[in-house]
């Protein structure tokens, strides 16, 4: 923590926002970035560019429910730095959606792009609210007022917001219509994750779980680990997870356990994931899945697999599971699956985890691929989109792998000491204003 931070929250009971001793996601967030420090050289000096958020917009969404009440919901918009870029990043509907998480999403965001050099900066968004809970239309209007709210400091040009957790193509029409409709023409390239039709770019769907699997695949070559027969065990089997562990098992991979809102479930020769896809269609979530056995939640973690991807949510690998974890390889599909000490007691025990922001950045190289098609208004195949897709991540993982071994650090700290550099060389190329 910065001096200036510390004197100001020793002199106050309330901590500052940007205080580290908060042990959510922010607070994890900072730690990565002081393990980077001592890597950066010159560019350190303007390390504390990384530790403010640029800007964050906190905004009422008030909806009229069906009943004919009215609810008020909390929602976030975070530019986090816009040195290299416009913000980019994803909207979360959650009800646990808090301020601590949706500022070290837009940092991760900010990292992510450096990482695998999109030209964007970072950003996030979400709103206190589970989307379950609402119907079509109170999920319309509130996509619709939220973006209303966000619209002064949105645009194709200065931030652009996509789907995450609970969001989906539908709601990204919403929201550049909403958009589009304040500003009295169409702007496709306001967010990215839209449906084809609407300038939507092929292959974006797939594209986080895609970029999961070619990495997984990447660091299993570099371990000696074949990925025929490999065990896989996910956690969260949404948009990240699902296609994640569908690409695998179509390697020949098995996917061996599986874990998700409503349960976890377990079969050492391989759950088969297109039936397993089309219970969670139906049901909404794994539990009660009839071709695999039900396992507690906390065992899920100890279950023995070759490669564990956590496509959930943040914080889930902690001190208190981490030891129990019996795995070679971990890919983080979720953003800010791992905290900072269950980093080191996978490393102590041997365990190479790839870290989200080269793990997970799929998605937003191909939203990137989507809004340049959108500027151009010339759309790309499926095969030229997976065929760079694929190209960018083996690019961004090799990178990184180098640094990690020159350093002798993990892919963390390797994965933030490239992007880091690539930020704060911009930053200071650009200069202070004024
Ligand atoms: N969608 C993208 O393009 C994208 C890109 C980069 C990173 N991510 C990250 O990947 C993660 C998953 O995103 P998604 O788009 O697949 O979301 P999603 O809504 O499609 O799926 C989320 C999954 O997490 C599960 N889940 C939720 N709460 C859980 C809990 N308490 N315990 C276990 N499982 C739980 C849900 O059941 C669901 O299977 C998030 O961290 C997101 O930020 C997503």
């Amino acid at each position: 923590m910065s001096s200036q931070l510390q004197s100001a929250t020793s002199a106050q009971s309330i901590p500052s926002y940007l205080h580290a001793d908060d042990l959510g996601p922010w607070g994890n967030y900072l730690r990565q970035v002081d393990r980077v420090a001592p890597y950066l050289g010159s560019s350190s000096r303007w390390l504390e560019t990384l530790k403010r958020p640029k800007r964050i917009l906190i905004v009422d969404v008030p909806i009229e429910l069906d009943n004919g009440t009215v609810a008020h919901f909390e929602g976030y918009r975070v530019q986090h730095n816009v040195s290299r870029g416009p913000g980019k990043g994803g909207v979360r509907y959650h009800q646990d959606v808090t301020l601590s998480e949706v500022m070290a999403l837009s940092a991760w965001m900010s990292v992510k792009n450096a990482a695998v050099n999109v030209p964007y900066g970072g950003a996030k968004g979400g709103i206190r609210v589970d989307p379950r809970t609402l119907s079509r239309g109170e999920l319309e209007r509130v996509t619709r007022r939220y973006t209303s709210e966000i619209g002064i400091i949105i645009g194709p040009n200065t931030d652009i917001p996509a789907p995450d957790v609970n969001t989906n193509e539908q709601i990204m029409a919403w929201m550049m219509d909403t958009y589009s409709m304040n500003q009295g023409q169409t702007a496709t390239g306001v967010v990215t994750g839209k449906p084809i039709t609407l300038g939507g770019s092929l292959g974006r769907r797939e594209a986080t779980g895609r970029g999961v699997f070619v990495v997984g695949t990447e660091a299993a070559r570099r371990v000696g680990l074949d990925i025929k027969g490999a065990r896989i065990a996910v956690q969260g089997f949404g948009n990240v997870g699902g296609i994640a562990a569908r690409l695998f098992e179509e390697a020949g991979a098995k996917v061996i356990a599986v874990q998700d809102h409503t349960g976890a479930i377990h079969k050492s020769s391989g759950i088969d994931t297109h039936a397993l896809l089309q219970h969670v269609g139906n049901t909404g979530g794994v539990g009660g899945f009839a071709g695999a056995d039900p396992v507690a939640n906390d065992e899920f973690w100890m279950i023995e697999s070759d490669i564990l991807i956590p496509a959930a949510l943040e914080n889930q690998i902690t001190e208190k599971n981490a030891a129990k974890i019996r795995t070679k390889i971990i890919v983080e599909g979720a953003n800010g699956p791992t905290t900072t000490a269950a980093d080191d007691i996978l490393h102590d025990k041997g365990v190479l985890v790839i870290p989200d922001v080269v793990a997970n950045a799929g998605g937003v190289t191909v939203s990137y691929f989507e809004w340049v098609q959108d500027f151009s208004s010339f759309f790309w195949t499926e095969d030229e989109i997976n065929q760079r897709l694929e190209r960018v991540m083996r690019e961004a993982f090799n990178a990184v792998w180098q640094v990690a071994s020159e350093n002798k650090v993990s892919m963390r700290t390797a994965a933030f000491i490239v992007a880091c550099k690539r930020i704060l060389m911009a930053r200071e190329m650009r200069g202070l204003y004024p």
